[in-house]
């Protein structure tokens, strides 16, 4: 990829301190003066290929997908603080535990878990302030980590553990960052001991969830929660997971099931509170619904516009804004050559709102994800990756979301004075505030 246009060093250390805030309007720029694939240099013979073109992002992620691997930003950074599950590890590994993991997140074993949702969500929304502006982003976060914990253990007796869990893994994400956007502070990180405060908190998490699975096993109890899925899978020689790594699953599903589903429903209940119209429809959708019904599933399925609305918010403000991956051999993509160690990343923000595939690109319109156009859009839409690795918890995510913003907008009217909301792109791109007045209905 030696012709591709290149961004200097001197580029980025000019734009530091707008690229350390939102580095997103500087590729936005960079995007429309050098076209849909460029180079950042970041040391003397290295660069990082940023790209937007739909054909190059399907040609990572699923037609070559097996010459391509998650960058060290993850299996190794990231994977320092939430350990080798299959969000942090690559090959063989990955292959083997993802076969192990994916069935617990199978539509029908999510039928098992809708209760367990359901009333989690319920009994999180209740703790919205009528009548009163608050921040909804702390209140999506701790419904999203509740959702994820008691879908995991079905137990209410251990708030105060997960509560100490959700506050390892928030500190230990902020320390990520810092070591990613301020790299000329690493060496301070480390000397200082902050890098191993922060692995040691790691370690009480551990502590904490290997306690809750010690309990688990020895009450001999059946359950039908997650924890149970993972306890009964096997390998191919019939042995359960070591302990370790099964710690280091569960740890990963706390990470990228929360925070990912937070922001997804922060952006989108904002969008609503902009837009009182496309409110109104979910309104009516919502009253339309047998309250009296026991079936989730099917009240989920009557849901469609609600849907609709978190599709288009993930549009707009997608959680997963980058995604990135290293070339393990050399590739060939029209014509250029993608030399082996390549570092890629694929901006989902850039591509989901790109004006030659999206018309009024900026504009909230869930009308576009209704099911007659859906179809247009899978090659510019990605909020949940694409291949082999996409989201394995992405239906449950969109049965939570649809079942938190129905619940949500059905006791209350939501208003806003924000007219944009500032985005705070960190590993997952997140909402700064989010100030919404929840008038009683
Ligand atoms: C709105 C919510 C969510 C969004 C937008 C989202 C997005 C994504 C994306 C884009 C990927 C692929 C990353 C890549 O290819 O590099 C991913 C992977 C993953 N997600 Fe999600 N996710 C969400 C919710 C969840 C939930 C609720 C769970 C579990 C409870 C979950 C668990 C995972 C795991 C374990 C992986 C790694 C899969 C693998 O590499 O095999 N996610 N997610």
């Amino acid at each position: 990829m030696n012709d591709l246009p290149t961004i200097s060093q001197y580029q980025v250390f000019k734009n530091r301190k707008r690229i350390l805030k939102n580095p997103l309007p500087f590729h936005h720029e960079n995007f429309e003066k050098y076209g849909d694939i460029f180079k950042v240099k970041i040391g003397f013979n290295k660069a990082l290929v940023f790209t937007r073109s739909p054909n190059l992002i399907k040609h990572v992620l699923q037609k070559q997908h097996k010459k391509y691997h998650k960058s060290p930003l993850q299996t190794v950074d990231l994977a320092k603080y939430i350990g080798h599950g299959i969000l942090t590890s690559n090959g063989e590994d990955w292959r083997t535990h993802r076969r192990m993991v994916q069935p617990a997140f199978h539509k029908k074993k999510l039928l098992g878990l809708l209760h367990i949702m359901n009333d989690t969500i319920q009994k999180e929304v209740s703790r919205i302030k009528p009548n009163e502006v608050q921040n909804i982003f702390p209140l999506m976060g701790d419904l999203a980590f509740q959702v994820v914990a008691n879908s995991l253990f079905s137990r209410s007796d251990i708030q105060e553990d997960m509560s100490r869990l959700q506050a390892i893994t928030e500190a230990n994400q902020k320390m990520l960052i810092r070591e990613m956007r301020q790299s000329y502070f690493k060496w301070w990180f480390k000397l200082s001991g902050m890098i191993q405060k922060h692995l040691d908190l790691s370690e009480k998490g551990r502590y904490l969830l290997n306690k809750i699975i010690e309990e688990r096993i020895q009450s001999k109890v059946d359950k039908d929660d997650l924890l149970a899925m993972l306890l009964k899978a096997r390998y191919e020689d019939n042995t359960p997971m070591p302990r370790r790594q099964l710690i280091d699953e569960v740890l990963i599903l706390f990470t990228a099931g929360h925070e990912t589903t937070a922001n997804a429903l922060s952006f989108t209940l904002f969008l609503l509170a902009k837009n009182q119209n496309a409110q109104q429809k979910v309104f009516e959708e919502v009253s339309r619904l047998d309250l009296e019904s026991d079936d989730i599933m099917q009240q989920i399925s009557q849901l469609n516009y609600t849907k609709q609305c978190l599709e288009e918010g993930m549009r707009l403000y997608p959680p997963a804004y980058i995604i990135d991956r290293i070339a393990i051999e050399d590739d060939e993509f029209e014509g250029q050559i993608i030399p082996k160690n390549t570092m890629i990343l694929m901006s989902v923000y850039e591509l989901h709102r790109y004006a030659d595939f999206w018309e009024s690109p900026d504009t909230f319109s869930p009308e576009r994800f209704n099911i007659e156009n859906k179809k247009d859009f899978q090659e510019y839409y990605y909020p949940f990756g694409a291949g082999p690795r996409m989201c394995v918890g992405n239906n449950f995510a969109m049965y939570e979301m649809v079942l938190t913003v129905a619940e949500i907008v059905k006791k209350y009217n939501l208003q806003t004075v924000l007219n944009e909301v500032e985005i705070n792109p960190l590993i997952s791109l997140k909402p700064r505030a989010v100030p919404i007045n929840f008038l009683e209905r």
